[in-house]
């Protein structure tokens, strides 16, 4: 895809903060939803980039429990928006091999019941496909995700089918919302902010974190490369040493 890649360093898993929508369309003049509108391409081009890159999971930040906050306006065109993206792309991406799958909040009554419906429907459409994983985190915070695995915890404790003794990192890996997704490699947030806002705080413990001044409507297949190019120059040393350091006779023979 492109020769400053190292097809050995593609990241298994990658999180997309997608972010700047509503600056992409203020900056033109438009109503923010115009930006939300405007990344729907963003989303599916990055979906095609990902599958032809050997990518594996693909998670994009589509609503988080904050984005509440915003006026009813903007949230009920970002339900509606969500709910019709899945019409319109959702047999074209299972056609390509897609597992789609949605992390967040559920039977939250906020949501519109043909939202969920929709989306619980996409993930049965799709339920048999395995060449990419694609997770929309859609009413999704990440401390909530912690919290409903705390939860489940205390009450596999309560009725006796759980020693606390053994509750420790793995007896909360297994209850997140999809314990079989991997750890993201790479998270990427575009828009220039610096921040995860609640996303993917669990997983993100040993994420590189890599941040684009690209507003998400203008996110392509170039930034995409430039986020990973800057991926693979970074050492990630999960709290060992750096790689270089490991072998001092090889560095002394100046190998
Ligand atoms: C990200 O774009 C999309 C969602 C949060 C749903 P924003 O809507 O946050 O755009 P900015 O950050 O205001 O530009
Ligand atoms: C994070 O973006 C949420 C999503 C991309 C869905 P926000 O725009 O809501 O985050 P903050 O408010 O700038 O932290
Ligand atoms: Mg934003």
């Amino acid at each position: 895809m492109s020769d400053q890649l190292d097809p050995d360093r593609i990241p298994r898993h990658i999180g997309i903060i997608m972010d700047g929508n509503g600056r992409w369309a203020k900056a033109r003049g438009f109503e923010r939803t115009v930006g939300h509108a405007a990344g729907e391409q963003s989303i599916f081009d990055t979906i095609d980039d990902c599958l032809e890159l050997g990518v594996e999971w693909l998670t994009v930040y589509a609503f988080s429990t904050e984005n509440w906050n915003r006026s009813a306006e903007e949230v009920d065109f970002l339900m509606a928006f969500n709910e019709s993206l899945l019409v319109r792309h959702r047999d074209s991406v299972a056609e390509k091999g897609v597992r789609l799958h949605f992390v967040g909040l559920a039977d939250d009554p906020r949501v519109p019941e043909r939202v969920t419906l929709r989306m619980a429907e996409s993930e049965r459409h799709t339920a048999a496909n395995s060449t990419m994983h694609v997770v929309f985190a859609f009413n999704y915070g990440g401390r909530a995700e912690i919290a409903a695995a705390a939860r489940a915890i205390a009450e596999a404790v309560a009725a006796g089918k759980l020693d606390p003794a053994d509750v420790g990192v793995e007896a909360i890996s297994q209850r997140l919302y999809l314990p079989e997704m991997p750890e993201p490699e790479l998270i990427i947030r575009t828009s220039g902010e610096q921040r995860l806002s609640n996303f993917l705080l669990w997983q993100s413990a040993y994420s590189e974190l890599v941040f684009t001044p690209v507003l998400w409507p203008d996110f392509d297949r170039d930034a995409l490369v430039e986020c990973l190019v800057e991926y693979q120059s970074r050492d990630r040393r999960f709290g060992g040493v750096d790689s270089a350091e490991e072998s001092p006779a090889q560095e002394a023979d100046g190998r």
